[in-house]
Parts: C-alpha cells; sequence; structure tokens
C-alpha cells in the first residue's frame, strides 16, 4: 500500500507498523469503561465477532486509517498509539491514507471493516460503500463522523463514533484563557506599556479590569460550551447562558435570552454550531447590544457572525474581539479584518493541535478496542444528529 504523501514532510515508513511479535502492554488496551453516555441501540450486528482481547494477526480486523495530511496521523496516534492500534488492526501496508478512490484504496476497501478517519478524509460516497462490504464502523479523530457521508442516509447501518469531546477540552481551554485575559485587558495594557515605556499607575490605567464578579455570556451549551461552563465554576464569575435546546438551571447557570445575555455580559463566548438558525446570529443589533469595551470570543465558526457589522464595531473602537475562526477561515490578505483595532485573532488553533492531537489518538484507540471486543463504541453517534 502507498502513502499519499504531503510534499514538504514525505512518509518514509508505515505508522502502523506490523505488530508480529511485539507484546501487548499488561493489562491489555481494551477499554473497560463501560458504555457510558452512549444513548443509541446497536445499528447493527457488531462489529467484529472476534471476542478477543488479544486478537492474533489472522483475527484482527482490516481497517483503513484516511486523514490528511499524512502527518497529522503521526501526531494523532504519537507516544505508542500507532503501535497500540496495530496490535487490534491489520492497516494494509501500515500506511496512513489520504483519498478514498485511488485504485490502491479500492484494492483493500473489500476486506476493511473500520475506518478510522481525520480531517481531509474526503467524503466516503455510495461508491466507497459498495466496495467496502464488510465495514461496520467508523471512527473520526474530529468533531462528527456522519458529516463525512456524502449521502448521510448511507450510514445508518454503519457504528459511527467521534472524537468531538476530547476535541471539545482544548477549544474550552482556550476560551477560558482568552475570557480571563479580556478580564485583565492584557493586549491594551501591553499596547499601552509598549506605548510609554515607563511606570503605568495601575489604579488609574486598569481600573476597568478584574476578573472579580464580571459577567460571561456563554451562547450554547454544546460539547464545547458545556466544558467552558464546567471550567468557569473555578472563578469568581457571574455566567449567563442563552441555549434555546437546554435547561440552564440543570446545569447550575442562569438561562437568559441572546438579547439579555448581550446586554448583560462583560465578554460573550460563541459556541453554537453552524445551522440555519445560527448563521448570522450574533448581527448589527446584537453586537449593538453590547457594553462599550466588551469582548466577544468566537471559537465556534464565522458564519455564526455577521462580519461585517462586528469589522464597523471595532472600527468604531466601541468593542474588543477574539475570533479563532471567520469567513472565510483563513481570511485572504487584504480583509478589513486585518486592520481593525481592539482584536486578538488566531488561525483556528483552538481545538486539538500538537500534543492535544494526541487525546484525539487515545480516544480513537480505545473505541477501536472497544469494536475489536465485540463492544459497541462509547460515543454512539447518530446518523442526523448534528
Ligand atoms: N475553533 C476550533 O478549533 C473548534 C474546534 C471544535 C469545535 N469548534 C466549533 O465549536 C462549536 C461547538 O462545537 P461542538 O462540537 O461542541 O457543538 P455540538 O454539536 O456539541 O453543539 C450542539 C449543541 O449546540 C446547542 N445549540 C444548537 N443551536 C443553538 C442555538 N441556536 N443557540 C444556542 N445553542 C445552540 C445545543 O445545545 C446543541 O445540542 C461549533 O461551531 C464547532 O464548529 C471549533
Amino acid at each position: 500500500m502507498e502513502a499519499v504523501q504531503a510534499p514538504d514532510r514525505p512518509q518514509t515508513r508505515p505508522l502502523f507498523a506490523s505488530p508480529d511479535g511485539l507484546e501487548r502492554p499488561a493489562g491489555g488496551d481494551v477499554d473497560q469503561r463501560d458504555v457510558g453516555t452512549s444513548t443509541a441501540s446497536a445499528p447493527s450486528p457488531v462489529v467484529s465477532t472476534h471476542a478477543v482481547s488479544e486478537p492474533s494477526r489472522s483475527q484482527r480486523p482490516s481497517a483503513l486509517v484516511v486523514m490528511s495530511p499524512p502527518h497529522l496521523a503521526e501526531l494523532v496516534f504519537a507516544g505508542g498509539l500507532a503501535t497500540e492500534l496495530a496490535r487490534l488492526v491489520d492497516v494494509p501496508g501500515g500506511a496512513v491514507l489520504g483519498d478514498l478512490d485511488s485504485a490502491t484504496t479500492r484494492s483493500v476497501l473489500p476486506d476493511v471493516e473500520i475506518l478510522i478517519t481525520g480531517w481531509g478524509c474526503p467524503p466516503i460516497t455510495p461508491e466507497v460503500l459498495e466496495a467496502a462490504p464488510r465495514l461496520r464502523a467508523v471512527v473520526h479523530a474530529g468533531g462528527a463522523a456522519a458529516t463525512l457521508f456524502a449521502e448521510q442516509s448511507s450510514a445508518k447501518d454503519l457504528y459511527l463514533s467521534n472524537a468531538g469531546e476530547p476535541n471539545a477540552l482544548p477549544v474550552a481551554e482556550y476560551t477560558i484563557a482568552m475570557i480571563l485575559l479580556a478580564g485583565k485587558d492584557a493586549t491594551g495594557a501591553e499596547r499601552l506599556y509598549r506605548e510609554r515605556r515607563t511606570y503605568l499607575d495601575r489604579e488609574i490605567e486598569f481600573a476597568h479590569t478584574g476578573n472579580f464578579g464580571r459577567t460571561v455570556g456563554v451562547v450554547g451549551a454544546s460539547r464545547v460550551g458545556r466544558q467552558v461552563l464546567r471550567l468557569l465554576r473555578g472563578f469568581d464569575l457571574e455566567v449567563l447562558l442563552h441555549d434555546p435546546y437546554v435547561d440552564a438551571a440543570s446545569l447550575g447557570v442562569e438561562g437568559v435570552s441572546l438579547t439579555e445575555l448581550m446586554r448583560r455580559s462583560d465578554v460573550v463566548t460563541l459556541h453554537q454550531p453552524v445551522t440555519l438558525e445560527t448563521i448570522g446570529m450574533i448581527g448589527r443589533d446584537e453586537l449593538a447590544l453590547l457594553r462599550d469595551g466588551a469582548t466577544l470570543i468566537n471559537t465556534a465558526r464565522g458564519e455564526v457572525i455577521d462580519q461585517d457589522a462586528l469589522v464597523d464595531e471595532l472600527r468604531r473602537g466601541r468593542l474588543r474581539a477574539v475570533l479563532d475562526v471567520s469567513t472565510p477561515d483563513p481570511l485572504p490578505e487584504d480583509h478589513p479584518l486585518w486592520e481593525v483595532p481592539h482584536l486578538t485573532i488566531t488561525p483556528h488553533i483552538a481545538g486539538s493541535t500538537g500534543s492535544e492531537l494526541r487525546r484525539l489518538g487515545r480516544h480513537v484507540v480505545d473505541e477501536v478496542a472497544r469494536l475489536v471486543s465485540g463492544r459497541p463504541p462509547r460515543v454512539l453517534e447518530q446518523v442526523g444528529e448534528r
């Protein structure tokens, strides 16, 4: 099997080397946790009927790893996870693939039982599914496996699992960092210090700052939003939530309308998914409700904000913003957002980067271990869930 190679970093060796002769770690690597958060009933026969904790080479189900660029997989399965995975499943050629339609890929699809996917995985078309009659599960090292399918209904007989929860944690951590730095007006303070290069009277220059008793408005108790709410409990901050689909009291916070949230918050952080209802949800009218000097943080998607309206507000100097996402993403070189004041902009890094990718890999290997031992995945995604 040939690996799909990134132009700058060729893959020189198979990532999932044949494990023959390798010893399994003491205690095995099968996740012993209960089905837990799984809410769905089993959609189809269990992936593999090899109800064994130590599958031999001939018993191991065949799995394809499809994500790109290939060095993404090197980070996802770093720290021994590639070896651990290769003990559970046979990965043809030990390779990471970037396609589902080349002749080489098509030649191995008939045996494949598990697809392990990640960012950059091409659409799973009806033709791919037809070529893979033994496929029973897609384990995605990203937010939603169902979105990989060209036709979502074609996934209904498969186990779908995703790493949305482990990927939500770094987004929440980034958000908390930005909320706290916004409370200190850290970027404003840095700018002032660089300008003046002298002693600054904190009680005069920074009287407007502080993370005691400030109000944070969270939009969306999504996987990310819930982690943000959980982490916010560690601080002396008032927390409001707007989410029409969630009982805020059950999460221990005050539920409010979007209007009230925008009016009362010092910092607003967005965690809703992109839906017909949320596109442009933070428009000119909503931005106008924010108090002077308030901060808007967007780690969700650019589409949920009326970006032109935000540019106008930032140009006026009335608001501050932190954007990890934009429309389009990345922004073109000449976009006005590059020039507006009071904006911290990062290149879509809130989700898993670097070492955090290994948390996704850990989750994927645990899910594959469950499947190989005849159990359903812990995270069982429903088709049409999002
Ligand atoms: N910046 C990054 O690197 C990064 C990484 C991961 C996720 N994200 C983004 O973060 C956001 C949240 O992702 P997730 O996987 O946690 O989402 P999710 O799929 O868990 O969100 C679903 C939930 O959002 C809430 N919701 C739906 N419509 C809403 C509305 N109109 N108003 C308020 N809340 C609403 C509901 O509680 C729903 O259950 C998404 O926009 C996602 O694209 C960004």
